[in-house]
């Protein structure tokens, strides 16, 4: 990794200086409080009442817990459209906060931080700062300061506890600023992030202004808040400065900072779990104490699911599949809830390949096996050949869920006992048409791997 260019003599020098404030071109106005926030839903909502709410605006797309209009979102995650633009820009509930993207599953939202600083001779000092616009909005930790220009000295301080978060300084030795190689103190520095931030404020010291006003094209200094500078090349994590001056000249080739938003009605998922009228985590999912103060959820079993909302976690069953379907693959006979094709398995879970050799593979995280047999009776799927794996370990490295529905019985053969859902029997009836044992001679068993209970099938 880089070492990067950090100095912590920084403060005592700016002490010496005089604080200019300036108004900074485009620079974001983050004053304004997200007001309405005790506007919003705070009960799990069940995806039919969402079904009028709106999932996006302009090319963004979003899901609750964001939301626009009654009942689609819960307090604290409201956006607003604002459609008098040509193209619909997105906010953050009531506050100037622009929102670029939504990582819905995260809980994270990217807005543009920059500052375009104009220098002028005799004035030395300039002053960047952003504050969250509510409780629960940290910038989070993963996002880096970048400083590009010339001969300046930049320390960043907490918002609210005026802490050191870092420092950086950038030198040109009278040459141009190069726009492009990694961001090390020629004419680029950064400050990663030691936490995540409600808010900064720094202080940057010009050390010659004749220098920043010299190269017409990228005149003053830039800085830009954002995860999204960096590239991976085979020594790790580096910067290329090519995309940060790009954006210097052009304010649409700026990538967003990371707002990492929690669910702050509660401390912590412990004091949430004692009121079930205003605990956020669906059945089935789980809870994390966030970092900053609040929690947030997510689905252990099932990646895509959506933890904020009633039986979000569960995966889908479809227990008709449509007709025509592919009976067999080489000499596997293939029966539902196994399928080759679309519309052919009950969900991802069941989902097999017929390869062009007639071999039948199944594909679990990244890892491709072939089938060597499939019994309905037993509830188990037999698979070996590890056909490939994206993963540099060798040996049988299998992610959650997976390793609970493996049983390592044979040397070569791994035995699969597969469920419909992690429900019980009792519990899948009353999901009336999700339900998955259809057939009137069929019964439910309870699927337990030694102590763990994995579902029904
Ligand atoms: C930086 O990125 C640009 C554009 O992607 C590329 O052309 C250039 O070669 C890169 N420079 C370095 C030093 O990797
Ligand atoms: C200040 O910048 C100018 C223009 O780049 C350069 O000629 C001069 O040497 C710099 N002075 C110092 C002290 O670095
Ligand atoms: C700015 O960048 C965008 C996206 O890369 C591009 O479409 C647009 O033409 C650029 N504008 C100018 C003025 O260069
Ligand atoms: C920054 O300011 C310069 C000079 O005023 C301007 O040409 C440039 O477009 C601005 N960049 C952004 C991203 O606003
Ligand atoms: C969450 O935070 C609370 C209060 O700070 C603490 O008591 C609890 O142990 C934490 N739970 C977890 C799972 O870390
Ligand atoms: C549970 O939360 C609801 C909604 O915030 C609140 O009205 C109620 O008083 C809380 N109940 C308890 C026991 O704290
Ligand atoms: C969640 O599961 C528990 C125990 O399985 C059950 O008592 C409760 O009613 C369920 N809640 C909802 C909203 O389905
Ligand atoms: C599985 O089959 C589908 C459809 O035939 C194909 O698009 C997909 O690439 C296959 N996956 C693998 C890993 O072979
Ligand atoms: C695969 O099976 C199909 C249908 O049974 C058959 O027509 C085809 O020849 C087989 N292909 C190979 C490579 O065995
Ligand atoms: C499955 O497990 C549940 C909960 O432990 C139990 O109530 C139910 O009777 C079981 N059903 C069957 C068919 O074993
Ligand atoms: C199934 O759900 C139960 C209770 O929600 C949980 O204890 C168990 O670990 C889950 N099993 C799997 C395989 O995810």
């Amino acid at each position: 990794r880089p070492a990067y260019w950090r100095s912590a003599t920084m403060s005592t020098i700016l002490i010496a200086m005089s604080f200019v404030l300036m108004l900074m071109a485009a620079s974001p106005q983050a004053s304004a409080a997200v007001s309405g926030a005790a506007r919003g839903i705070l009960q799990i909502p069940s995806g039919n009442s969402l079904a009028h709410c709106i999932t996006g605006c302009g090319d963004i797309d979003f899901s609750y817990p964001f939301g626009i209009g009654p009942g689609c979102f819960r307090q604290g995650f409201e956006l607003t459209c604002d459609h008098s633009t040509k193209h619909p820009k997105l906010y953050l509930g009531s506050s100037t906060i622009q929102v670029i993207d939504i990582d819905s599953n995260d809980i994270d939202v990217f807005t543009p931080i920059f500052f375009n600083l104009t220098t002028s001779p005799g004035t030395n000092t300039y002053d960047m700062s952003w504050e969250a616009p509510g409780k629960g909005i940290t910038i989070a930790s993963y996002n880096t300061l970048y400083v590009a220009g010339c001969d300046f000295d930049v320390t960043m301080f907490e918002y609210g506890t005026g802490e050191i978060v870092g420092s950086c300084m950038s030198r040109c030795a009278g040459k141009k600023v190069l726009t492009e190689g990694p961001c090390n103190g020629r004419g680029c520095c950064l400050i990663q992030l030691p936490r995540n931030l409600p808010g900064f404020h720094a202080k940057l010291v010009s050390t010659n202004t004749t220098a920043t006003q010299s190269d017409w094209l990228h005149p003053g200094i830039m800085a830009v808040v954002s995860p999204d500078y960096h590239y991976r090349d085979d020594d790790g994590d580096s910067t290329n400065t090519t995309t940060l001056f790009s954006s210097w000249t052009n304010a649409s080739n700026i990538y967003g900072a990371a707002l990492s938003l929690t669910i702050v009605d509660q401390a912590s998922c412990e004091s949430a779990q004692m009121n079930h009228t205003s605990y956020a985590c669906s059945n089935g999912s789980s809870c994390q104490n966030d970092s900053s103060g609040g929690y947030w959820c997510y689905c252990p079993s099932y990646e895509e699911g959506n933890p904020y909302i009633l039986d979000g976690c569960m995966e889908d069953y479809n227990p008709k599949p449509k007709g025509h379907c592919p009976t067999s693959c080489g000499r596997i006979t293939i029966p539902f809830p196994f399928g080759l094709e679309e519309g052919c398995f009950a969900n991802e879970g069941f989902h097999l390949n017929c390869t062009s050799g007639n071999l039948t593979d199944f594909i679990s995280e990244d890892t491709q096996y072939h089938v060597t047999d499939i019994s309905l009776e037993d509830g188990t799927l037999t698979v070996s050949n590890m056909v490939n794996e994206n993963n540099d370990n060798n040996g049988y490295i299998l992610k959650a869920p997976m390793e609970n529905r493996l049983d390592f019985s044979m040397k070569y053969d791994i035995v699969i006992k597969w469920v419909v859902v992690n429900l019980t029997c009792q519990t899948a009836t009353q999901k009336d048409t999700m339900y998955a044992c259809r057939s009137s001679n069929s019964y439910c068993l309870n699927v337990t791997d030694g102590e763990i209970f994995t579902g029904y099938r």
